[in-house]
Order: C-alpha cells, then sequence, then structure tokens
C-alpha cells in the first residue's frame, strides 16, 4: 500500500481517546449509558473509547446513507463530493433508546448534515440524555451548525482516511488517521 502523510497519528489519537473516554466517564456521573456508533466509519473509534469509559456500557449501531450521494471523491467532482444532505436509515438499532443515556459515536464531523439528520432521529427515541462523540471535525466544511459534546480532533480542509474512514471502502485499517493526496481523486487539473 502506498505511504500516505500521517495527520494524526496513532499515538495521538490514543491519549485522546483516553481523554475523551475519561471526560464521558465523568459525565456520565455512574450512570448507565448506550453507545451508538455509526457504520462504518465508527467502528474503531467506538470500540476503543468502550474499552475505557468507566461505566455500565452497551453499545448499538446504526447505518445511514445520502439520496443523491457523493459518499467519496471522484475526478468528476473534484471536491464538491459531498452529499446533497438527504441522509436516509438503512440500519436501525436494535433496542429501545427510550429514557436512556445515549452517546452517539461517528468518525467525523463535516459538513454537518450526517449528524443532524441522527441527532433528530435519536431524540424522536426520547433518550433520557443524548451526547455527541466524534473523532474529526473538519470546522471549514459546515453547512449546518450541530451541537458536538466530544471532539478528539479539529482538522484542516483535508480529506482523510485510516482509523476508521475509508476512501471508496479502502484504508479503514490505517492505525493513523492519514491524509489521502487530492491526486488520488482528481486528474490532477
Ligand atoms: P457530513 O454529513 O458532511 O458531516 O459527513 C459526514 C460523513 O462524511 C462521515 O461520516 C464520513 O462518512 C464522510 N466523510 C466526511 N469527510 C470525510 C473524510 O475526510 N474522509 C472520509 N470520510 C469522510
Ligand atoms: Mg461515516
Amino acid at each position: 500500500m502506498d505511504e500516505l502523510k500521517v495527520l494524526v497519528s496513532r499515538q495521538q489519537i490514543a491519549r485522546r481517546v483516553r481523554e475523551m473516554a475519561e471526560q464521558i466517564t465523568a459525565d456520565a456521573k455512574g450512570e448507565p449509558m448506550i453507545f451508538v456508533g455509526v457504520l462504518k466509519g465508527a467502528a474503531i473509534f467506538l470500540s476503543d473509547l468502550v474499552r475505557q469509559v468507566e461505566v455500565d456500557a452497551t453499545f448499538e449501531f446504526l447505518a445511514v446513507s445520502s439520496y443523491g450521494n457523493r459518499p467519496t471523491p471522484t475526478p468528476e467532482l473534484g471536491r464538491a463530493w459531498d452529499s446533497t444532505g438527504e441522509v436516509r436509515l438503512t440500519k436501525d438499532v436494535d433496542q429501545s433508546l427510550r429514557g436512556r443515556n445515549v452517546i452517539l459515536v461517528e468518525d467525523i464531523l463535516d459538513t454537518g448534515l450526517t449528524l443532524t439528520f441522527l441527532r433528530r432521529l435519536l431524540l424522536g427515541h426520547e433518550p433520557r440524555s443524548l451526547r455527541v462523540a466524534v473523532l474529526l471535525d473538519k470546522p471549514s466544511r459546515r453547512k449546518m451548525p450541530v451541537e458536538v459534546d466530544y471532539i478528539g480532533f479539529s482538522i484542516p480542509d483535508e480529506f482523510v482516511v485510516g482509523y476508521g474512514l475509508d476512501f471508496a471502502e479502502r484504508y479503514r485499517n490505517l492505525p493513523d488517521v492519514c491524509v489521502l493526496p487530492a491526486t488520488a481523486w482528481t486528474d490532477g487539473s
């Protein structure tokens, strides 16, 4: 596999995930929590996070896709690769979230469209509390404001892969968060 530039190293990730877990533990005040991960990108982050929170935890996964989805950059789309905003649930959670303390766990907050949709969806379950944890945030690309409780790292407007994040399903297993050079998805013009 080609060498990619590391943006956030595995050591930085490990340290920050531990800090986030400590904060989540403190905020949970001894109450049980359900961690809801967004497939597939958040799977690795969730699995590292839940093993370090000291609360009575269960976890769930849901999955979404976008209509008119342009989930990854292509030469034709260039930097206009993001989704059109109509998000659709493709896998729901398996247990009721009603009256429960929920933490939504997502890999990256970009335009904010996905998390806006998911927050609204989960609030419809009438949880006791809803918090949101994201590993990465690209604030410069936001189209909708989103309330997020825990952010791992704010990063510049680069397409990143690794630690769960993909480009056309590849690179999810890289241990570091790396920058995918624009040459990988544009014709270079
Ligand atoms: P949003 O709805 O624009 O906030 O997009 C969030 C989703 O877009 C994430 O869950 C990712 O699946 C995807 N995404 C956004 N930026 C990147 C990136 O740099 N690398 C890989 N996936 C990304
Ligand atoms: Mg995702």
